[in-house]
């Protein structure tokens, strides 16, 4: 198989498995990646084919039934089509080349898709393909489980939401220093003093200073929160969750001492690399933080707990894309025990800072509501609201939480959905 063919022949076996498997396009990927021997183009490819085919399934299907009176999803032709019209369409990429190829992994024997029929809806797409662009799925046409989760929003939260699913993510860089930021030989739109989006697109490590760790890429709905916090230099501070770390850097620029624990092996490995990258010092735990030792106390709790993830849908697009749904009842049951372990590790008068990358009230708002009922000596206090960040005022609510869905801030960035509440232990 020549490398054009196999790498559109692994993209089709991803976006097949990661429909029918609850697994992460990132734990797929990489396994795809160790079996094959790939360039970094070939790999860049696949990666554009299957998260551009995730994050415009509902687009594609709409498109399938211009085409055809009763398409099936989920078989051999289905997977093959969203790749191959992802490419006609939304990556622009050789029609000749696209339309061969599919023919060809049509006939392959663990694919056997009707060759000519693939090869005559391509071409009829191909020759749509500038008005095609413009047709897209609505709200209604999402999973089942997230249209029950957000019945109560309004037409608009729903237009605006649709909208943002299928865009790229943009690349957010957060630096150490201001001075780095002005300095950087790219052009930039400012989020805060300290961070600010790429205009174009680039691989990270082209991008100036990579190798000498003046910046990490973080999102600005994920870095606010924590660079809110006031006064925490020579803090004792842990963090309960911390890979691959962008919390713990945003702690450790600002001067605070923090150990930052994680139980996963392989995101441990991540946390100590970009550390390294970045020259920054902490102390690491590779453990459950359940069970770490109460004894000793933190002035700061940071609990960035597991999560749906469906504020990063746009880098996550798996999370609509799968059949399987995210499990709501085991996510918010550790999310409320982690919450308790918290509540064990902070200081009297010290405080808990609890995120998640979602906007949904079950993983954020009523966790903080149902852990108040049951800590009285505990209470919310507002973030802060700083000049430095952009629309801060407008993404703190009137109960003080950090909460947004993913939206454009009034400079056009793109910000994922998130929530972050600060939670004061009382105790004297
Ligand atoms: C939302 S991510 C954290 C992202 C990180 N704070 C950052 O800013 O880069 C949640 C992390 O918690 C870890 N995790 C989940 N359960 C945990 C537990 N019981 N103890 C420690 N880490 C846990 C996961 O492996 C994952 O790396």
């Amino acid at each position: 198989m020549h490398q054009g063919l196999l790498t559109r022949y692994i993209a089709y076996n991803i976006l097949k498995k990661l429909r029918n498997k609850a697994l992460s396009f990132k734990g797929v990927f990489s396994q795809y990646i160790k079996k094959y021997d790939l360039d970094n183009s070939d790999k860049k490819m696949i990666q554009n084919i299957v998260l551009n085919s995730m994050r415009n399934k509902i687009n594609i299907e709409e498109i399938l039934k211009i085409y055809i009176k009763k398409f099936e999803i989920d078989n051999n032709s289905y997977f093959l089509l969203l790749g191959a019209i992802t490419q006609l369409i939304y990556l622009n990429f050789k029609p000749y080349a696209v339309i061969n190829s599919s023919v060809e992994l049509a006939k392959h024997p663990k694919i056997r898709a009707p060759k000519n029929f693939i090869n005559a809806i391509l071409r009829k797409i191909d020759k749509d393909k500038k008005k095609l662009l413009h047709v897209s799925g609505n709200y209604t046409k999402l999973p089942n489980w997230f249209k029950n989760k957000t019945k109560k929003w309004t037409v608009i939260d729903k237009l605006k939401f649709i909208k943002t699913i299928s865009e790229e993510p943009n690349i957010h860089l957060v630096f150490k220093k201001k001075e780095d930021l002005n300095k950087i030989n790219r052009e930039i739109i400012k989020t805060s003093n300290n961070s600010g989006v790429l205009k174009k697109h680039e691989s990270l490590i082209e991008i100036p200073d990579y190798k000498f760790g003046k910046w990490w890429v973080q999102d600005y709905s994920a870095m606010t929160p924590i660079m809110l916090l006031d006064k925490i230099k020579n803090k004792k501070v842990i963090d309960l969750c911390s890979a691959p770390g962008g919390k713990t850097f945003v702690l450790v620029n600002k001067g605070a001492k923090v150990t930052a624990v994680e139980k996963d092996n392989e995101r441990i490995n991540q946390l100590k690399d970009n550390l390294l990258r970045l020259n920054f010092n902490c102390n690491i735990l590779n453990s459950d933080a359940l069970k770490i030792n109460e004894k000793n106390k933190y002035d700061i709790v940071i609990l960035d707990a597991p999560c749906s993830s469906i504020g990063t849908i746009r880098r996550h697009p798996e999370i609509f894309y799968r059949k399987i749904f995210p499990n709501f009842n085991k996510l918010t049951l550790i999310q409320s025990k982690l919450l308790e372990k918290a509540k064990k590790l902070v200081n009297k008068k010290g405080e808990i800072i609890y995120m998640v990358c979602s906007f949904l009230k079950e993983e954020g708002e009523i966790q903080i509501k149902n852990f108040l009922k049951k800590n009285k000596n505990f209470r919310i206090e507002k973030f802060k609201i700083t000049n430095n960040f952009k629309d801060l005022n407008n993404l703190i609510d009137k109960n003080g939480y950090f909460y947004t869905q993913p939206k454009k801030l009034s400079n056009g960035v793109l910000i994922d959905g998130f929530f972050a509440a600060k939670i004061i232990n009382n105790d004297k």
